[in-house]
């Protein structure tokens, strides 16, 4: 399926440990073998997702020495992004962040100034603050069909109001165990809701994705319940994520097909999810017509 133009996506919540960088590893990397170009950013200073990538490339070239040349931050600085553009596997490149990246509000302040919300200048200030990351990734846009971003769990950060105001789409995912759900709503209602009303952000919801399922559970079943009453069931992806205790694994062998679990992992539930994201693109009109 093409797409008629580039896509930038993030995967948000207003909370931690919901999947986000599980999702952001596993969906590029299959667009990726399916034949998209496509680009993962690491806008979390905790950098996880620069790890399962860092592992990947050095196991698809196990010869070569991997050595992160340059980090998000220092290219932000240099504003020239592509300069630390790194390949991973055939399709899919990587900007790499390291815990520099925690220096980003920072490098905000110093560059346009501290205003709080109320302040006279805030909305002069903010405006500049928060289109960064789109303007930097706006020569590099065209090389890829996708790029994804992985933000930090730190609601209303910098870190996640430029990824947000960066996306054409973002995925609310949330996790059916924990009190997620509020954290997906409450991302929906202030974060997302500012950017859009008050600054203008060209940005959508693509869908609600809720993640780690367990079949048996009562309590899950009473939080999609909840999801769909507070979101709306056509807003929810088809394809609940299950609990897959080989989706854990990544961090410490990287991305791969090879091997029995590794397989049954992509076959169950990595490749039904990327046919439920390119599905709801087609919904929203986001690929050529007769695809
Ligand atoms: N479907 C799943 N089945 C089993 N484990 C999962 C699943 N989804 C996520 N996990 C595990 O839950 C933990 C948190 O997931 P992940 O790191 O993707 O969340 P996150 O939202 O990116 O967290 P943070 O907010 O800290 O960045 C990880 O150990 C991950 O392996
Ligand atoms: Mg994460």
């Amino acid at each position: 399926m093409k797409l008629k133009r580039p896509l930038t996506i993030t995967v948000a919540n207003a909370k931690g440990g919901v999947g986000k960088t599980t999702i952001t590893r596993y969906l590029p990397f299959v667009l990726a073998e399916r034949g998209y170009k496509v680009l993962v950013v690491d806008a979390d200073p905790q950098g996880n997702l620069t790890k399962t990538m860092g592992i990947t490339k050095q196991r698809y070239e196990p010869d070569k020495v991997f050595v992160m040349e340059k980090s998000m931050m220092a290219a932000v600085v240099e504003q020239d992004l592509g300069s630390a553009i790194v390949n991973v596997v055939p399709n899919l490149d990587e900007i790499p962040s390291n815990v520099d990246w925690g220096s980003f509000p920072t490098y905000l302040a110093k560059r346009f100034g501290l205003a709080e919300k109320g302040d006279p200048d805030y909305y002069e200030v903010e405006s500049k603050k928060i289109v960064v990351l789109k303007n930097l990734l706006a020569p590099i846009k065209g090389n890829y069909d996708f790029i994804f971003i992985d933000t930090p769990p730190t609601p209303a950060s910098q870190w996640i109001r430029n990824a947000t105001v960066a996306s054409d789409w973002v995925i609310i995912a949330f996790q059916t165990q924990s009190d997620s759900l509020d954290g997906a709503k409450l991302f929906r209602d202030n974060d997302l809701r500012e950017l859009i009303e008050d600054f203008g952000a060209d940005t959508d919801v693509l869908g609600i994705l809720p993640n780690q399922v367990s079949n048996s559970g009562a309590i899950d079943q009473i939080v999609i319940e909840d999801a769909i009453e507070i979101f709306g069931e056509q807003n929810l992806f088809q394809h609940i994520i299950p609990f897959a205790k080989r989706i854990q694994s990544a961090p410490r062998i990287g991305l791969t097909r090879e091997g029995y679990w590794n397989s049954r992992l992509f076959n169950d539930v990595i490749d039904p999810l990327a046919d439920d994201f390119l599905e709801r693109l087609k919904i929203v009109g986001e690929i050529e017509d007769g695809e």
